[in-house]
């Protein structure tokens, strides 16, 4: 709201500028009412014979201005523009928004309201459902996860069926509501580097891919030492923990020798954001049946 003295300003103002143009209007409008008579000129002749003349405004040209003029008044009193006067209907921008907003969530409510008891398995099989699950993964998800689901380096695919935290609607439920930290520590310092060489010849065993069988197997015993806690015997991964499973040669960060020993040096710390306070449940609840429904149609 504007202080007294702005208030006084912009009121003084925007009166005096329509009165002014008001005046202007009746002042210049010269000899429209003298109908009949001769016009006259201003007396500027230009080659020879162009005359400059002083022609009054047509009749129904003034009458224009003259509505305008009216128009502005009635504007002003029926809505805010003169200083702080809020206009006799009440319009304020926050009231429009938020009745407009109101507008979309009831029209919204009644599209939502069709999704909210069914269950999981009937969500993911809709195919209106899946669609708005489309649209808001497109908006809230793609930016990290790929328009497709596919993600990138460091950005899980959620489209395949290997789960940091586990696919079940619940699990990735809780992914979305609470956010993921996934907590690979750094082993650099513990390993050395030839320790991390073994070990990571050994994780590429667990991949299947070719390595030195020599390296591999100094390489095992360390993993027994440390990995196995979270990792698991086999290389499965653990999903309480979001420890990625080694041994399907899918990787979150590369799985080339480089990526991997990166991985064991400086340890990962992938972040999933939370989204409980960014989107409604209902919402939430679209996003983890489409989610689920990805891998399901591969
Ligand atoms: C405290 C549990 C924990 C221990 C111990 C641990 N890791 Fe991890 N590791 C994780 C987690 C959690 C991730 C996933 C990090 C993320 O999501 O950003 C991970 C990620 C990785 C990755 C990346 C996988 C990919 O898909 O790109 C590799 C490789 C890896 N760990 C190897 C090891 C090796 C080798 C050891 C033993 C030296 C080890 N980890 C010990 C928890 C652990
Ligand atoms: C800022 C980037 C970012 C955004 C936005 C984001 N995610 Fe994630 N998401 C991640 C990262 C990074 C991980 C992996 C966390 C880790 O390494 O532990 C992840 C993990 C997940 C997982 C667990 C995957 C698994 O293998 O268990 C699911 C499910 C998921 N996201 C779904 C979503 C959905 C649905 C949205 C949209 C509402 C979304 N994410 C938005 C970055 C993001």
């Amino acid at each position: 709201m504007l202080n007294s003295f702005w208030n006084w300003f912009v009121i003084i103002i925007s009166i005096a500028s329509i009165l002014g143009c008001w005046w202007l209007l009746h002042w210049t409008r010269g000899v429209s009412d003298r109908e009949g008579e001769e016009v006259g000129s201003t007396g500027h002749i230009w080659d020879e014979n162009i005359r400059e003349l002083n022609a009054p405004l047509p009749r129904w040209w003034l009458h224009l201005f003259n509505i305008t003029i009216i128009f502005a008044f009635l504007y002003l009193l029926l809505f805010p523009g003169l200083g702080n006067v809020p206009g006799i209907l009440g319009w304020t921008q926050i009231g429009q928004y938020e009745s407009e907003r109101a507008a979309a969530t009831e029209a919204q409510e009644s599209v939502y309201a069709r999704f909210r008891d069914m269950d999981p398995a009937a969500l993911t099989a809709d195919a209106e459902a899946n669609e708005i699950g489309h649209r808001l993964f497109a908006n809230n998800c793609a930016m990290c996860h790929g328009s497709d689901g596919r993600g990138a380096r460091s950005f899980p695919n959620l489209t395949d069926n290997d789960w940091l935290y586990g696919g079940s609607f619940e699990q990735v439920l809780t992914s979305i509501n609470k956010g993921r930290v996934g907590t690979m520590p750094p082993w650099g310092a513990v390993l050395g580097e030839d320790g991390v060489s073994e070990v990571v010849a050994y994780v590429q065993q667990l991949a299947g891919q070719e390595v030195d069988a020599q390296l591999a197997e100094a390489g095992q015993a360390r993993y027994a030492t440390i990995c196995i806690a979270c990792h698991g015997m086999d290389g499965t991964g653990n999903q309480a923990l979001g420890a990625p499973n080694l041994s399907n040669n899918i990787w979150l960060y590369g799985g080339d020798a480089a990526s991997i020993a990166e991985s064991v040096n400086m340890g990962r710390a992938g972040k999933m954001p939370a989204h409980e306070n960014l989107l409604n449940e209902d919402r939430r609840r679209l996003l983890a049946a489409y989610v689920t429904g990805l891998s399901e149609r591969q």
